[in-house]
C-alpha cells in the first residue's frame, strides 16, 4: 500500500497499470473511514484490479458555519484500514495540490437539484462535491467509482453528471451500512454523545415505520412523511427536512404515490450533529 500525495505521481503510477489493461477502481472519501467506506473499498477490490482510495477533506463543499475544522482527520489509520481491505493506493493530496489558485472559479453544477433537499440547507455543497469528484475522475482516470447510498442525493447527482458530461466511468452504488442498532454509519456519528446516539435512531425507526406502512398499502405522501417526522420529533431530534422523491428523477412526490418508485429522504439534528438517512420504497 502506498500513500500518494501529488497528482503527477498518482498519474505516473496509474498510467502503466491502465496501459496493461488493469481496471482501476476509485473510492472517493474525506477520510475518517468507517465500515461504510469499508463496504465501498470491498466492492472496488472485488470488481477492479487496482483500488485507489482518495482521502481529501474538500473545503469547497463545506459552508462557513459547517464542521470542516472539526471533521476527524487520521490519515495513517485510514490507510491501514484501506490496506486491510485490499486497497492498493491511498491518494491524499493537500488543499494546495488540489486548488493551487485558491477556490476554483470553474465549477460543476446541477442548477436544479443542487438547491433541493440537502442543497437547500447547504448552499454550494453539491457544486463543491461535483467539482472535486470530476477532478478525482480526471486525475485518476479510473474505470469505476464507488459511492454509498446513504448520500442518496449525492450519488444521484454524480450519476447524472457522468451521463450529462459523458465521463467514461462506471458508477457503482453501494447499499447503506448500518450499525447493529440500525443507525446509518457516518463519520459524523463520532460527534454524538451516547444519549444523542440513542435518539438518532428516531430517523431510522421512522423510515422503517414508513416503509412498513407503505408495504401495507399506504400511498399518501403526507402520511408517509408524517410518520418519519413524528418518529424524529419523539426521539427529540430536530427535523431539517423529510421528503418523498421519485427514485428516477429525484423530484418531489406529492399527493398519492403511483407506480413510480419513490425514496424517503430525511435530515435531522441530534444535538448539534446533522444526520441524513433514506429509505427506498420498492
Ligand atoms: O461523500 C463524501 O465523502 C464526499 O462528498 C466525496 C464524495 C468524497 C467528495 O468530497
Amino acid at each position: 500500500m502506498q500513500i500518494i500525495k501529488s497528482i503527477d505521481s498518482l498519474r505516473q503510477t496509474l498510467a502503466p497499470l491502465a496501459k496493461e489493461g488493469k481496471r482501476i477502481g476509485l473510492v472517493p472519501t474525506m477520510g475518517a473511514l468507517h465500515e461504510g467506506h469499508g463496504a465501498l473499498i470491498k466492492a472496488s477490490v472485488s470488481e477492479c484490479d487496482v483500488t485507489v482510495v482518495s482521502v481529501f477533506l474538500n473545503p469547497i463543499q463545506f459552508g462557513k458555519n459547517e464542521d470542516l475544522d472539526k471533521y476527524p482527520k487520521r490519515l495513517e489509520a485510514d490507510a491501514k484500514l484501506a490496506e486491510s481491505i485490499g486497497a492498493d493506493f491511498v491518494f491524499a493530496p493537500s488543499v494546495q495540490e488540489m486548488y493551487p489558485d485558491g477556490d476554483p472559479m470553474t465549477l460543476v453544477r446541477d442548477e436544479q437539484l443542487e438547491s433541493m433537499y440537502c442543497g437547500a440547507y447547504r448552499p454550494g455543497h453539491f457544486r463543491g462535491v461535483l467539482t472535486v469528484v470530476s477532478k478525482l475522475f480526471l486525475i485518476s482516470g479510473a474505470n469505476d467509482a464507488f459511492f454509498g447510498e446513504k448520500d442518496y442525493q449525492q450519488v444521484f447527482l454524480i450519476e447524472k453528471m457522468v451521463k450529462d458530461l459523458n465521463f467514461n466511468i462506471k458508477i457503482h452504488r453501494v447499499k447503506i451500512v448500518r450499525e447493529e442498532s440500525g443507525l446509518a454509519r457516518s463519520s459524523r456519528n463520532e460527534y454524538l454523545t451516547d444519549e444523542e446516539r440513542a435518539q438518532a435512531l428516531g430517523i431510522y425507526n421512522g423510515l422503517k415505520a414508513a416503509k412498513v406502512a407503505y408495504e401495507a398499502g399506504e400511498r399518501s405522501v403526507s402520511k408517509i412523511r408524517d410518520t418519519v417526522v413524528k418518529s424524529i420529533v419523539a426521539a427529540r431530534g430536530v427535523v431539517q427536512y423529510v421528503e418523498v422523491a421519485s427514485q428516477k428523477t429525484l423530484q418531489k412526490c406529492n399527493g398519492a404515490l403511483g407506480d413510480e418508485k419513490a425514496v424517503i429522504l430525511a435530515a435531522a439534528f441530534f444535538g448539534k450533529t446533522r444526520l441524513i438517512d433514506n429509505m427506498e420504497l420498492n
